[in-house]
């Protein structure tokens, strides 16, 4: 899959290692930084041109790490088209995907270890997308708000 990666500070290590497992496997990852560790550098410098790539289809999902992963949410949930979701179980990780439709995988390099990051990572990447009506009836209204028409 083609995938897109970015991180502050808080995510640098992990995201160097996530990087090169998902390369390992297979996959094509672009790195969006951060590309050395700078320890005042600010997370939406990194996340919002990943989540930009996401929604021009540059990159088919995206994973956005920051120290907590919360950061990263906020900020990657302002691009419109955009579903990011911070993550710490295999079950979200897995459902994220098959009900919601989940395009940024959030997570924090201060609060998930190694394996754990991994196995989210993996269980992300390999879900798809269930298109039920039921969750295409959701998104729409989801889709709706963000377009102002739904309050
Ligand atoms: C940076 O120290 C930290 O605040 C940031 O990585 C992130 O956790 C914010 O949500």
């Amino acid at each position: 899959m083609k995938l897109g990666i970015a991180t502050d500070h808080g995510g640098f290590g992990l995201k160097e290692e996530l990087l090169a497992r998902l390369k390992a496997d297979g996959h094509e990852v672009t790195d969006f930084g951060a590309h050395s560790l700078a320890p005042a550098d600010d997370y939406p410098d990194y996340v919002l041109p990943l989540a930009r790539a996401v929604t021009a289809g540059e990159v088919e999902r995206g994973i956005a790490i920051c120290g907590s992963g919360v950061g990263a949410s906020v900020c990657a949930n302002k691009v419109h088209g955009i579903r990011a979701a911070l993550i710490h179980d295999h079950f979200s990780a897995k459902q994220g995907v098959e009900d919601d439709h989940m395009n940024i995988l959030c997570m924090g390099g201060r609060t998930v270890g190694p394996e754990v990051a991994w196995d989210l990572v993996k269980t992300y990447v390999e879900a798809v997308y269930s298109s039920e009506p039921r969750h295409l009836r959701r998104l729409g209204k989801v889709a709706e708000i963000e377009a102002g028409k739904l309050n």
